[in-house]
Formats: structure tokens, C-alpha cells, sequence
């Protein structure tokens, strides 16, 4: 198994391709998106497809690993170029309902995850090339966050981050602090040598960009939540954390899109697609 990241500066986001030599899928890709003038760009993927074109690797699958609040993701450029399903949490739902309503899309607008290709739930399994990616359902950030476990390895999205750095945050629609908490006991039960790879890399101090810890580092060191600290210190230290936090800079573009599975709103007239910002509401209890 071979497994090749990318980083995504502007977000701090790790896309990863895992593969087999000849198959692959893969995780977390950023669709580029610039909030001063409106415009996307799939620079970030192409690096990706230049990738998977040097090896020649077909890619039957492309995943999310949640809604990502902080980019766009880039599910469609896999989709149209290389055929991949796209794939995400089977619970996507309770996401898409949460910003339907946010958004005010309406009524119409889908909410049982229908625009992505593959829905999956805890325990399934796909099979790509002789390797397979199985879900673990690791909730608290969002409802419907999976991780990913291919061989030892579990790509963990925005559960954990690198020891010196901590855990994602739960202030978002639907997320849990005590859940993260549970979830994150989940991984840490796993064996101690798994590999775990993030979704996210803020390079504390300035240290070099650090995306792979095992089970058994994070369980030793992490500074928000190691194998000593318990729940009722973890949600008290996560809610303070959070309520602290601004909203992430793309938050309000990046859902709108995410919930379609990385498809744009419909164009008007004009051709032109439009994102819509819902002003003095998010937040508001
Ligand atoms: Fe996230």
C-alpha cells in the first residue's frame, strides 16, 4: 500500500491518495476557491492528477471524510475526469438539512444525500484494486463524519489532530464535543502502532508540516485529549475552546457547495452561479 499526500496551503488541508500500484482512491481534495473575487480553480486537484496519471492509476473512488467548513471540496473534478463515485458518511443527511435551512434552499433541495454516488455506513466496506477501505462512523465534529481505514492505517479526518495540536472543533450544526470524545476513544482502541493520518496540519510554532502519528502518540501526547484525560475534562476544555473561535473564513461558501457534493448552484440566467451568504444567522441559537 502506498500512500502519497498533498497540502493544500491555503487551508491547511491534506488531500491523500492511497493505492496499490495500479488502483486508487482518493481522500479530502480541495477545489480551490479565492473569497475576494468569487473565483475557483482546480489547481490543487491537478497536482493530484498528475499524480495518478505518472502511475497510471485508475481511481474507482473519490472520498470525503465530512462537510468540510473550511474548503471546498473537489469530488467532481474526480468524478468528471477519472469516472470516480464520489463517496461520503451515509448520515450526510443531517448536514444537509441543518444547512438547507441556514441556506434557505427550500423544501426541494434534497436532504437523504442523494447527490454524492456511494453513502456508507459504519462497518461497510469498499473493495479498490486488492486493497479496501472500511468505515468507522467517528461523529462529534459533524454527525455524519466517518474515518477511513485502509490497512493500518486510518485516515481520521476532522477528529484528531497532531498531538501538539489537538482535536477538531464541535461548534458547528449537529456536532458534539462529548461524541468527538467518544469517537476519538474509538480510535484510540484501536491497535497502537495504526497509522493515523490527518486531514488538517496548522503547523503550531511554525514547525514543519507533520500529517502521520500512530495511536499510540496521540494516547501519550495529545494536548487536548490523551488516554488520562476524561470526558467531562474534554468537553469542558473543547466548549471553552470553541466559544472562542471565529467561523472559519469559507465556512459559509463551503457548505453551500459541499452538501451537493462539490457541484456549484444551478446558474441563473446568465450562466453564472451564485453563492448565497445568510447575513446575522449563523450562530445565532
Ligand atoms: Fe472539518
Amino acid at each position: 500500500m502506498h500512500i502519497e499526500h498533498f497540502f493544500d496551503e491555503d487551508t491547511s488541508t491534506l488531500t491523500y491518495v492511497v493505492h496499490d500500484g495500479r488502483t486508487a482512491v482518493v481522500i479530502d481534495p480541495v477545489r480551490d476557491y479565492d473569497p475576494k473575487s468569487g473565483h475557483t480553480s482546480w489547481a490543487s486537484s491537478e497536482e493530484v492528477a498528475a499524480y495518478l496519471d505518472r502511475q497510471r492509476l485508475a481511481l474507482p473512488y473519490v472520498i470525503d471524510t465530512h462537510a468540510h467548513a473550511d474548503h471546498l471540496t473537489a469530488l467532481p473534478f474526480f468524478k468528471t475526469r477519472y469516472g470516480a463515485r464520489t463517496v461520503t458518511g451515509a448520515r450526510v443527511g443531517e448536514v444537509q438539512r441543518a444547512f438547507r435551512d441556514i441556506y434557505h434552499l427550500g423544501p426541494d433541495f434534497p436532504v437523504d444525500g442523494r447527490q454524492f454516488d456511494v453513502l456508507v455506513d459504519e462497518g461497510q466496506r469498499l473493495g479498490f484494486g486488492s486493497l479496501e477501505v472500511e468505515a468507522l462512523h467517528t461523529p462529534g465534529h459533524t454527525p455524519a463524519h466517518m474515518s477511513w481505514r485502509i490497512g493500518d492505517a486510518v485516515f481520521v479526518g476532522d477528529t484528531l489532530f497532531m498531538p501538539d495540536y489537538g482535536s477538531a472543533r464541535c461548534d458547528f450544526p449537529g456536532g458534539s464535543a462529548a461524541i468527538l470524545y467518544d469517537s476519538i476513544q474509538r480510535l484510540y482502541a484501536l491497535p497502537d502502532d495504526t497509522r493515523l493520518f490527518m486531514c488538517h496540519d496548522y503547523q503550531p510554532g511554525g514547525r514543519p508540516l507533520a500529517f502521520e502519528t500512530t495511536v499510540r502518540e496521540q494516547k501519550r501526547g495529545n494536548v487536548q485529549i490523551s488516554a488520562r484525560t476524561t470526558k467531562a475534562e474534554y468537553v469542558a476544555l473543547r466548549e471553552k475552546r470553541d466559544a472562542g473561535l471565529a467561523a472559519p473564513t469559507l465556512i459559509l461558501p463551503s457548505l453551500q457547495v459541499n452538501i451537493r457534493a462539490g457541484e456549484l448552484p444551478e446558474p441563473e440566467s446568465n450562466g453564472v452561479s451564485y453563492l448565497k451568504i445568510p447575513v446575522d444567522l449563523l450562530g445565532r441559537k
